[in-house]
């Protein structure tokens, strides 16, 4: 028994739960005033950037940040936005300046995982969501999967996917439609031609709704919708709305397809032995994603475990679909708005397919057709589909004007575990985790503010003017002597 009158208690006795509550609050009061020592720091070397008029007195930027819109100070080499009272955001428009942050080795930049987080429990452990030695040494298994000789084969792929969406299109016009969105359709055939370069799956999506990928555009729109509601940033409250339930159900929707994917082929390896089932589908030019994941081994024969697999997997699907799509309807949209450009492609493909049956695009052909590649680089200049990629600075980074970027106490993993699931393996891991909220500042290369930034660009909203054509496409033939 002590006697706890020094506090203000009189006799009060004090039982262990009491000196358990208040060693509790007295750990509670320490980490406050370390956070608000460290955050009254940061605050005081912030001051060297300058910021645009705070729109509330509480979301302060959040409208600009969330639409990833600009403002009157928006195309200043280097800004700083407040995203709540709280959480500092350097914002990046320069290439200048966003050098040595992509300059610096990941261990001191590492990718901010804070706006990233939310793909945590879809994407696991993938390499848009590891940091430091897992990721290196994943990056190199996954090299062969980049082989250009596996790249190659998926080509046949795309065509035969597009080819699935331009059939639908004749038939919706014939049917009476005139308008569709492109994005959608745009999208139903990136998942399609994804699901077979990654899983050799043919879901005919495009033409029947399937439940992958509708769960996979589900968790999409979720992610982002979830960015904009501050409120449900904590994992304990998102998880218990109707959207945070949704998330869980799609989120066990895909694991389990991508689990039966990859067990059921560990099957097929193990039953016809490594080499044989190597050389049967390289011969076959039908090795994909997963094939070289179970393949791949590092420099001790370690293999990737099943839910590596999977993570990485569940990331191309992720990283694959939507910017292939955004990219490629922003390309229609700006050919149909100039005519002239579109008239001029179109004639650089067909001149290139004129002696050819069946009139399909191969690999060889993309170094062939330069002012498409050149409308498809300006399309993605003007529309990029990654508007933004994080990055915090775990020492101070000193800019080329002598300013310093303060090195932030952050939590670069991004997690507060709250919750277990049991992975197929059995083994319990980590399933409900969310953003702990940084201590330091976040870093945001504007992508899209660098490509519009008028001190980059003279005219950064204006197409250049086409090249004259070569006198190939003028006249149909070789210029004489050629
Ligand atoms: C127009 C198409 C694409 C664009 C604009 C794009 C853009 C990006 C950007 C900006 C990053 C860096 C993110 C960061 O550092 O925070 C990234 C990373 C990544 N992307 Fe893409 N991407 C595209 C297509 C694809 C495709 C088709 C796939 C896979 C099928 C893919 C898979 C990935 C992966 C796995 C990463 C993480 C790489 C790593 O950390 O090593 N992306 N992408």
């Amino acid at each position: 028994m002590l006697s706890l009158s020094w506090l203000g208690l009189g006799q009060v006795a004090a039982s262990p739960w009491l000196l358990l509550l208040l060693v509790g609050v007295f750990w509670l009061l320490a980490r406050v005033l370390a956070w608000s020592y460290s955050f009254y720091d940061t605050f005081c070397r912030l001051r060297c950037f300058p910021h645009p008029p705070k729109e509330h007195w509480f979301w302060c930027h959040m409208g600009p940040v969330s639409v990833g819109g600009s403002t009157g100070l928006g195309f200043r080499d280097v800004h700083l936005w407040w995203m709540g009272p709280f959480y500092p955001l350097l914002r990046f428009v320069h290439p200048k300046f966003v050098a040595p942050l992509l300059q610096a080795p990941a261990t001191i930049v590492p990718r901010d995982k804070f706006f990233y987080s939310f793909l945590r429990p879809w994407l696991g452990d993938g390499l848009l969501l590891t940091a430091g030695d897992k990721w290196s040494h994943h990056r190199r298994l996954l090299t062969p999967a980049f082989h250009f000789e596996i790249l190659k084969s998926y080509v046949k792929i795309f065509n035969k996917s597009a080819d699935i969406m331009h059939a639908k299109w004749k038939r919706l016009v014939s049917e009476g439609s005139t308008r569709l969105d492109m994005f959608e359709h745009i999208s139903l055939m990136t998942l399609d031609s994804l699901q077979k370069c990654v899983f050799s799956f043919d879901s005919n999506c495009q033409e029947s709704p399937s439940e992958y990928i509708a769960a996979i555009l589900e968790l999409s729109a979720l992610v982002v919708k979830r960015q904009r509601q501050i409120f449900l940033y904590p994992d304990l409250l998102y998880y218990l709305t109707p959207d945070g339930r949704r998330f869980r159900r799609a989120c066990d929707l895909v694991h389990n397809f991508t689990d039966a994917i990859i067990q059921e082929r560990r099957c097929s390896l193990n039953t016809e032995g490594s080499h044989d089932f190597l050389k049967a589908k390289a011969k076959a030019k039908t090795l994909d994603f997963i094939d070289v994941l179970l393949l791949a081994k590092d420099e001790d024969g370690k293999e990737l475990s099943h839910e590596d697999i999977r993570a990485e997997a569940d990331t191309f699907m992720f990283g694959g679909h939507d910017t292939t799509a955004s990219g490629l309807s922003w390309v229609l949209y700006n050919l149909a708005k100039h005519p002239e450009y579109q008239e001029r492609c179109r004639q650089e493909v067909q001149e290139l397919l004129r002696d050819r049956e069946p009139k399909e695009i191969e690999w060889d052909d993309l170094a062939l057709l330069p002012f498409l590649t050149m409308c498809i680089k300006e399309s993605l200049r003007l529309h990029p589909p990654v508007a933004v990629v994080s990055r915090c600075c775990t020492q101070d980074v000193v800019l080329p004007d002598g300013r310093v970027i303060p090195k932030g106490a952050h939590n670069t993993r991004g997690r507060s575990l709250v919750g277990r699931k049991r992975g197929p393996s059995g083994r319990v891991k980590p399933f409900l985790t969310g953003p702990s909220p940084p201590t330091g500042v976040i870093c945001l290369v504007s992508i899209f503010g660098i490509h519009h930034n008028p001190s980059v660009w003279p005219e950064p909203e204006v197409p250049p003017p086409p090249p004259s054509p070569p006198p190939t496409l003028i006249h149909g033939h070789f210029p004489s002597g050629a």
